[in-house]
């Protein structure tokens, strides 16, 4: 089996592909979001925190365990504790991947569909109405059959990059999507801070006032941080396990930290300039405010150079689009894999498998926008349902074992031998990871974790 696994084949591309998998619509749809429903600045405060003291490890833990077994996430549990009942997090990490794909084609469908309606200039509307965009984007959601087509459409395109497998599939098309999706962002900032409300938009993302900080912020802190980071549910163990044995693992966890959190302030930096430009809108708008808010803004904040607000609207979807498309592979990836391997399908037909349920599920999860809006979990819809499943209970669950697990159970030659290749670098700080891994991240997570019950 070993042989016929791929592998990255550069470094770079080990670091795009992360990357890739890292940034997406959680960098530019969710963070922003949260960022305005938790009161600003104080928010982002915590989130850098919760980034590098308990992303950071628990993803190089990941690492260390799809590397050290060379296995999908199922199995490479499997292989490091037999019998007992750590396995768990295997199965755990790939049915949260599973049902994580399940909504996410929908947002994702939703982001092609405004790239197109963007390049039909659709979006160029001079509404007078700030609703105007909202009542678009809530018929759009209820359709039967729009949002369906560009889940279904996005859906395909996620299936033919994972059938090329992952040098020529993976890893070539992130090397040649996540520098382009830097450029857009780049020229998006630019653009934004030419609008008259870059430096309102700068105080609420960069002036703390803790006054406004609540438990219940620093839960989805916690949560946005292993969303954005892609942790807990297997996508970077499966990565890793097609890392080589040279692969700098260290090196490779803090570039990819470094990188989503750097894309995720920049989006902030496009979205509240962008925001506090049009008079009447609020940055707390949730969920929809890339989808209702911004088209507004491009439509209104160009005033005279309604060129700009097009090429503006044009950019910010594409790059919507292309993040998401390069999470959405890393999903899909471990349950591939996992059917793959364990199942012994080949990969083909794993990766068909996995795409069509995806997409039978997907299409009711959209269709809890329309048609199936009053099937309801208590007060929850299907597609919340799919969304606080794995993001309230499975992945912070998962953060507490994947890190328990490191930091009690696995032999620490091997930990040592993983983040050192086998002596050939220096790690100086593996007694303060171990003590992160073994107390406070265990411990944060699950204070956090009972809060949200009590
Ligand atoms: N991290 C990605 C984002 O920011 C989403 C993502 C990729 C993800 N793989 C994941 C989220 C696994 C949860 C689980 O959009």
């Amino acid at each position: 089996m070993a042989e016929s696994r791929g592998t990255f084949g550069s470094k770079l591309g080990v670091v795009l592909a992360s990357a890739g998998s890292a940034v997406g619509l959680g960098n530019i749809w969710r963070f922003p979001t949260e960022v305005g429903n938790n009161g600003g600045a104080a928010f982002v405060l915590i989130y850098l925190v919760c980034v590098f003291i308990i992303g950071m490890p628990v993803m190089l833990s990941e690492f260390v365990i799809g590397r050290s077994t060379h296995a999908n996430t199922a199995t490479a549990y499997q292989k490091l504790a037999p019998g007992s009942w750590w396995r768990i997090q295997g199965g755990i990490g790939v049915f949260v991947a599973f049902i994580i794909m399940c909504y996410y084609v929908v947002v994702s469908g939703w982001t092609l569909y405004y790239c197109f309606e963007s390049l039909k200039g659709s979006l160029q509307h001079t509404a007078e109405d700030p609703n105007y965009f909202s009542t678009v984007f809530d018929s759009f959601v209820a359709d039967p059959y729009l949002p369906v087509v560009f889940a279904v459409l996005f859906m395909a395109m996620v299936h033919l990059i994972i059938v090329k497998g992952v040098q020529n599939g993976i890893e070539r098309f992130s090397k040649l999507m996540m520098p382009m999706l830097l450029l857009i962002i780049g020229v998006l900032v630019v653009c934004a801070f030419s609008l008259p409300g870059t430096e309102e938009g700068l105080r609420y993302l960069l002036k703390p006032d803790f006054s406004k900080l609540t438990a219940s912020a620093v839960l989805s802190a916690i949560g946005q941080s292993f969303f954005s980071l892609s942790i807990a549910m297997g996508c970077l163990c499966t990565y890793a396990s097609y890392f080589r044995d040279d692969t700098n693992l260290v090196k490779t966890a803090c570039s990819v930290c470094v990188i989503d959190t750097f894309v995720a302030l920049l989006s902030g930096f496009i979205i509240f300039p962008a925001v506090f430009s049009v008079p009447g809108l609020e940055p707390g708008e949730g969920a929809g405010l890339v989808f209702k808010s911004l088209p507004y803004v491009f439509s209104q904040a160009f005033g005279g150079m309604p060129v700009m607000g097009y090429i503006f609207s044009l950019l910010f979807y594409m790059l919507l689009f292309l993040a998401a498309l390069t999470s959405a592979i890393s999903i899909h990836e471990p349950v591939t894999a996992y059917l793959h391997e364990v199942h012994d399908m080949s990969r083909r037909r794993a990766a068909v498998w996995v795409s069509v349920v995806c997409m039978v599920l997907g299409v009711i999860c959209s269709l809890s926008f329309g048609v199936l809006s009053n099937v309801k979990l208590g007060s929850l819809g299907i597609f919340d349902c799919f969304d606080a499943l794995p993001s309230l209970i499975l992945m912070p669950l998962g953060g507490i074992i994947i890190s328990l697990f490191t930091g009690w159970r696995m032999d620490r030659k091997l930990l040592n031998d993983q983040l050192t290749n086998n002596g050939h670098l220096k790690f100086r700080f593996l007694s303060t990871y171990v003590f992160l891994l073994k107390w406070v991240i265990p411990v944060a997570i699950g204070l956090v974790f009972i809060n949200q019950f009590v």
